[in-house]
């Protein structure tokens, strides 16, 4: 059994950078089969999504352009309190298919403020693109139109995802050891 230490704690090898790859270039297949004759904006959600996107898009044969994105969000000075901003975001999105890229789904809070904050810029479509999906963790009604992987309820690190900041960089996906 493979096993890397990140930090103090330590991980298992659960998905090979084979068959991420694999599911990369399906969900990459599907984009281009279901945007075709359109022009899609991605936009990846940093940090973690750096690798995806990267991988993603070198299999996507569609003219589309990407940003790399964050989201902010503070306590504003208004009646409406909460206000969600997107940092990064150096393209006009109105009237454009918005396709975002993002590492991992797990509550699904993180994409339906991003939802809600694009929605203001008012593109023609906006699809949600993610290499991971919890399902048992979601905790909002969330559209996931494109997920490469599911996966059960644990922590994981690798392909780009972290553990407080550290195991972005292995090819491979680990999973926590219980
Ligand atoms: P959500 O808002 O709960 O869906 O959280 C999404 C964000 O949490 C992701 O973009 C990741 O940055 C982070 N995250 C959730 N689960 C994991 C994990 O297992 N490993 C690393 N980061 C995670």
């Amino acid at each position: 059994m493979q096993t890397i230490q990140v930090k103090d704690k330590k991980f298992v090898l659960s998905i090979p950078e084979k068959e991420i790859l694999e599911q990369v270039a399906r969900v990459a297949a599907e984009i281009n089969r279901d945007y075709a004759g359109q022009e899609p904006v991605f936009l990846a959600v940093l940090n973690g999504s750096f690798i995806f996107a990267a991988d993603l898009l070198r299999e996507i044969t569609l003219p589309s352009q990407i940003s790399f994105v964050k989201l902010a969000s503070y306590d504003g000075v208004s009646t409406t309190g909460k206000i969600r901003e997107v940092l990064g975001l150096n393209i006009d999105i109105t009237g454009r298919p918005v396709i975002i890229v993002e590492d991992i789904v797990d509550t699904g809070l993180t994409m339906a403020h991003m939802l809600e904050t694009l929605e203001g810029h008012n593109p023609s479509s906006i699809a949600i693109c993610t290499l991971l999906l919890k399902p048992e963790k979601l905790k909002v009604k969330l559209d996931v139109k494109y997920r490469c992987l599911e996966i059960p309820n644990d922590f994981i690190v690798g392909y780009g995802l972290d553990y407080d900041q550290y195991g972005r960089n292995t090819r491979d996906i680990y999973t926590i050891e219980k």
